[in-house]
C-alpha cells in the first residue's frame, strides 16, 4: 500500500521532515508502536499492554497497522482487525475493521496527526472493499468524542457499560470502563457539521437532556479527569452512572452524531433519531 505524505505544515509538525502515513514495517517498527502506546496512555508495569507479535499477526490477517512517521520517528499509530457483524438484518454478515486504538504521542496531539492516520485507515479499509470501521471509546472523554463524531463523521450507535470490567487502566484506574461503539461508515456521503446547541434561558446543567427539535442534547463536563480530581472519584462514579444510564436510554432510538464544547467547562453529545441518522447500520 502506498504511503501517503501529508505536507508538513497541514499537520502543523516539524518543517524538515514531511508527515508520512504508512503501514508499519517490522517487528522494530512494531515495538515503537507498543512503546508508544504504553506512554500515550501512561500505563503501569502491572496494566498489560500490547505486544510487537500481536500487531505482526493482525497485520498479516486482513488486520491494519498503520503508523504516522515524522522522518523515522514514529509520531501515531493506529491498528485494528477484521471482524464479522452478527447478521441481525438477515443480509448476511457483513466484514468491517474494529479498530482497538488510535494514539498520537502528546507532544503531536491537536495538530491533525489522528485525522491522517485515520484517513490512511480508511483508505486501506475502502481498497479491500470495506465500508465500514467501528471502534469504543469512553462516552466521557468529550475531545476524543468530538474528534470521532464531528471530525471524522462516525456516529455512535451502542453502549457498552464496564466493556473491560469495572476499573480501567492507566489515568482511567478506578473507572468503570464505560465505552460508545462507534461506527464510520466509510460510503456515506460527508454529513454538514451539527448545529451548535442553543443554550437554554437558565443555563446548562450537566447531566440534564434538552430538547432541540427532535434532537436531544446531554450536557457533561468536557475534561473528565479534571471533574474527577476536583470532585473526588465517588462524586464522579455517581455521575457516570447518571450519564451513562441516560446515553443507553437516548440509544434505543437515537444515534450520537456530534460532541462539542460549550462555555464553563462543558461539552454536549447530540443525539438525533436513529430513522435520521446517516449510514445507520445494524448493531454488531
Ligand atoms: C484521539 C487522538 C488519536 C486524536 O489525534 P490528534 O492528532 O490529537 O487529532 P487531530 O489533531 O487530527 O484532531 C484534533 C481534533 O480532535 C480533538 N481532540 C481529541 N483529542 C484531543 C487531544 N488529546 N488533544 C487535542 N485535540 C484532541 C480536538 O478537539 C480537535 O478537534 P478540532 O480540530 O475541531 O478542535 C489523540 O488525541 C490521542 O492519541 N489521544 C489519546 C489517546 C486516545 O484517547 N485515543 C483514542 C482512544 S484509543
Amino acid at each position: 500500500m502506498n504511503p501517503t505524505a501529508a505536507p508538513t505544515s497541514g499537520a502543523g509538525t516539524r518543517q524538515d521532515a514531511p508527515l508520512v502515513v504508512r503501514d508499519v514495517d517490522g517487528p522494530l517498527e512494531m515495538a515503537d508502536c507498543v512503546a508508544l502506546y504504553e506512554r500515550v496512555m501512561g500505563l503501569r508495569p502491572d496494566d498489560g499492554s500490547l505486544n510487537p507479535r500481536l500487531l505482526t499477526a493482525l497485520q498479516e490477517n486482513s488486520g491494519l497497522v498503520v503508523g504516522a512517521y515524522l522522518g523515522a520517528e514514529l509520531v501515531g499509530f493506529t491498528y485494528s482487525f477484521l471482524a464479522r457483524e452478527r447478521g441481525t438484518d438477515g443480509q448476511g454478515p457483513r466484514l468491517y475493521q474494529y479498530s482497538q486504538l488510535a494514539v498520537v504521542a502528546h507532544e503531536r496531539q491537536g495538530l491533525g496527526i489522528g485525522r491522517l492516520l485515520k484517513l490512511g485507515q480508511r483508505e486501506r479499509c475502502l481498497a479491500a472493499g470495506t465500508t465500514l470501521i467501528r471502534w469504543a471509546y469512553d462516552p466521557m472523554q468529550t475531545r476524543n468524542a468530538h474528534f470521532n463524531l464531528d471530525v471524522l463523521g462516525a456516529v455512535v450507535d451502542a453502549l457498552k457499560p464496564a466493556m473491560y470490567g469495572t476499573s480501567g487502566f492507566g489515568a482511567a484506574t478506578g473507572e468503570s470502563t464505560d465505552r460508545f461503539i462507534a461506527s464510520w461508515h466509510l460510503d456515506a456521503p460527508a454529513r454538514p457539521a451539527a448545529p451548535a446547541p442553543c443554550r437554554p434561558p437558565g443555563g446548562w446543567t450537566v447531566g440534564q437532556v434538552y430538547d432541540d427539535g427532535d434532537d436531544r442534547i446531554v450536557v457533561l463536563p468536557d475534561d473528565w479527569y479534571r471533574l474527577r480530581a476536583e470532585s473526588g472519584p465517588e462524586r464522579a462514579a455517581r455521575l457516570r452512572g447518571r450519564l451513562t444510564h441516560t446515553f443507553a436510554r437516548l440509544l434505543a432510538d437515537r444515534t450520537a452524531v456530534s460532541c462539542v464544547r460549550l462555555p464553563d467547562g462543558l461539552a454536549a453529545y447530540r443525539f438525533i433519531p436513529r430513522a435520521a441518522a446517516p449510514g445507520t447500520a445494524p448493531r454488531p
